[in-house]
């Protein structure tokens, strides 16, 4: 299956998802090809500090499209604005496009232009399937911030709301940083029980959580 992570938004959290779930799938022996297809490169940025600390399971990444990816069981790609071209192609092979959305009102009109260029001006046939999921929902109890972009999220036409949230944690920028993943780097962290609820309702399968070992 080929899943897009996707959005105009810069920041939403494109990278450190497909990184995340790129670890989850390998773990659960998933054949994974992943793609960066954003200049600022990010993800390859990751990547390459997990080469370098040799953290096992090894994370590849390509930077443009190849065809075909037949022996790939799962194929993750991540793109933003600043490929849009990128973007199309990418959109145009996708069998879904999963899209981080933050809690905020910019962020809603902006998941709406994303979807109207998916359907409108790319044109393509069949559609994708769109998914969005709330990132960086606020942990404070008070704040009803998060519950209302969903309702907003939900009242886009061509869009389905995956009922699974990711929470602020410094969890996410602290395994990124180190190319490990969240469930690598802090097992009993909440945002791993949150990453892995999401990742579960995407792939719907089991996953078992090792360490990262360093090889010797
Ligand atoms: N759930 C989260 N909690 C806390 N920080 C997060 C979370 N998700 C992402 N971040 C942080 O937000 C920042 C942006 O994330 P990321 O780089 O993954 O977004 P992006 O959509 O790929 O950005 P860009 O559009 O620049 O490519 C990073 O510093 C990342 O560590
Ligand atoms: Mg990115």
């Amino acid at each position: 299956m080929i899943t897009v992570i996707g959005n105009l938004k810069g920041g939403s959290g494109k990278s450190t998802v497909t990184f995340n779930l790129a670890l989850w799938l390998i773990q659960a022996g998933k054949n994974v090809l992943v793609y960066d297809l954003d200049p600022q490169a990010t993800l390859s940025d990751a990547v390459q500090v997990r080469q370098e600390e040799n953290y096992q399971p090894t994370l590849s990444v390509l930077t443009h499209l190849k065809k075909p990816q037949s022996n790939h069981q799962e194929v993750l790609i991540d793109v933003g604005a600043a490929n849009m071209a990128g973007m199309k192609e990418a959109a145009s092979i996708a069998d879904r496009i999963v899209v981080p959305v933050l809690p905020g009102q910019a962020d809603i009109w902006s998941t709406q232009r994303f979807l109207n260029l998916i359907i409108n001006d790319f044109k393509i046939k069949p559609l994708p399937q769109v998914l969005a999921f709330i990132n960086r929902a606020d942990t404070h109890i008070g704040i009803h911030e998060s519950d209302e972009a969903e309702q907003a999220l939900s009242s886009l036409p061509g869009i389905k709301v995956i009922n699974s949230r990711l929470c602020q944690r410094v969890v996410y920028r602290r395994s990124f940083s180190e190319g490990l993943a969240v469930f690598e780097l802090e097992p009993s962290n909440k945002a791993v029980a949150e990453f892995e609820q999401l990742a579960k309702q995407l792939y719907s399968q089991p996953n078992s959580k090792p360490k990262p070992k360093r090889k010797k």
